[in-house]
């Protein structure tokens, strides 16, 4: 009980400092929070258990990084670890932790989440392989389990637009499962409780597991520094691990051979953070390869027509299916490459018939996606087991949206 004079008295002082200009000695711990995560009131409940480990006090900045229209852009970070915090709570990396925003530096993972498989109470399915033939599994548009269905050709994908329209579709028994990120299962449980409960299991595939780090700007070092050190202190003496429970766990050191090299922002897609490709400037750069001729995406375009159009549009920017063009589709933060899109469309297309076109038909259509996607033509034809195995990056290379 002594210490809220004197930490007051620091906030004062400290506040008196910055006021001043001089506030190169931030002694109180600075946040940043995004209220549009399910993982804020964690992420912020962590940084108070820092600040009272460190007895000082917290400060924190919310933001929605939601974004607007055009999304959350990645520069935003920066400006908000120079500006608004020394460090930006609750960004998911990968074991390899790539693909930080430029400029910008992760402290040791706090915890670890990620997408599990969710299940009606009580089922017992703990693994997709332990499904049954058949079974319908929602998942939300654009995110990283959506690539699963490829190992897993005896389950139906049901894909979504939202986390709660996905978990929705289970609790009406639509699905036999879904494939989630964690902290929006638990969000939704505690906004619906008196709906049916679901196990969840972390899902044993690729990038499915996923650090929760704090950003942080290399002037803030000392001030990342110290954070790990209090959760190094708060892991040990098990009050992290309650802090954490149940939106992740303890972070373990990365195990070998666990996902590298994708980038951390299909997680943030998944919350609903559609993150503003400032990437694509420095993509582009990087020679596009001629995956197909003229005259064959002159060939897709007819069958494009015929078979996709309805729902994605004549001009591709979407109806009732998403849009096939531009910077959210091919969208370089995603890390999609050509053969994920091309796995989506050949097993997944049309939405009411899948997998019902010629193989040559639905090459053709691929070349004229990556066509209208700024891709250039060349002088050999894209064949179905090209695209399927191609590993080019989808980013978008055109101009406009
Ligand atoms: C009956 C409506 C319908 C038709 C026809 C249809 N789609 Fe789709 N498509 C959707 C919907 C809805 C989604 C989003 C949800 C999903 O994946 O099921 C989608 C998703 C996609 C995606 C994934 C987009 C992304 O960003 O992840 C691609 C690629 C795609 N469609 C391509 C095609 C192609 C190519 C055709 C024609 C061969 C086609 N679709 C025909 C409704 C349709």
């Amino acid at each position: 009980m002594k210490h809220t004079h004197s930490s007051l008295l620091r906030t004062v002082v400290s506040l008196a400092l910055c006021a001043s200009g001089i506030g190169a000695a931030h002694a109180a711990v600075s946040v940043c929070v995004d209220t549009s995560s399910p993982t804020m009131a964690m992420d912020k409940a962590i940084a108070a258990a820092v600040a009272k480990q460190q007895h000082t006090t917290l400060s924190v900045h919310a933001f929605d990084g939601s974004g607007d229209d055009e999304g959350f852009d990645l520069k935003q970070f920066n400006v908000m670890a120079t500006r608004d915090c020394q460090l930006v709570m609750g960004f998911p990396v990968d074991a390899s932790a790539s693909g930080l925003p430029e400029g910008l530096k992760a402290t040791a993972a706090y915890g670890r989440t990620g997408f599990v498989l969710v299940t009606p109470k009580g089922e017992h399915t703990p693994s997709l392989s332990t499904l049954p033939a058949g079974s319908q599994v929602a998942v939300t548009y654009q995110t990283t389990p959506n690539l699963y269905f490829a190992d897993y050709p005896k389950l139906q994908a049901d894909v979504h637009l939202t986390n709660e329209d996905a978990i929705e579709a289970l609790e009406q028994h639509k699905v036999s499962a879904a494939m989630l990120w964690r902290p929006a299962v638990v969000d939704w449980l505690n906004q619906h409780r008196d709906a049916a409960p679901f196990d969840y299991a972390e899902l044993d595939e690729p990038h499915a597991r996923w650090n929760l780090v704090a950003l942080y700007d290399p002037a803030n070092a000392a001030a990342a520094q110290a954070f790990q050190a209090s959760v190094a202190t708060l892991s040990g003496d098990g009050t992290l691990g309650k802090l954490l429970d149940p939106y992740a766990v303890l972070a373990t050191p990365a195990r070998a051979g666990e996902g590298k090299a994708n980038a951390m922002t299909l997680s943030l897609l998944q919350r609903g953070t559609q993150l503003a490709s400032n990437a694509t400037t420095a993509m582009s750069a990087a020679p596009a390869a001629k995956l197909y001729t003229k005259e064959q995406a002159d060939k897709g375009r007819a069958d494009y027509q015929e078979n996709c159009a309805q729902c994605h549009g004549d001009t591709l920017a979407g109806r009732a299916g998403p849009a096939l063009k531009g910077k959210h589709f091919a969208n370089p933060a995603a890390n999609f490459h050509v053969s994920d899109i091309f796995t989506i469309v050949s097993q997944n297309m049309p939405a009411t018939q899948p997998a019902s076109l010629d193989h040559q038909v639905y090459a053709d259509i691929m070349a004229f996606l990556l066509q209208e996607n700024g891709y250039p033509a060349g002088s050999k034809a894209l064949t179905f087991d090209d695209a399927k195995a191609s590993t080019e990056p989808l980013v978008y290379r055109g101009t406009d949206n």
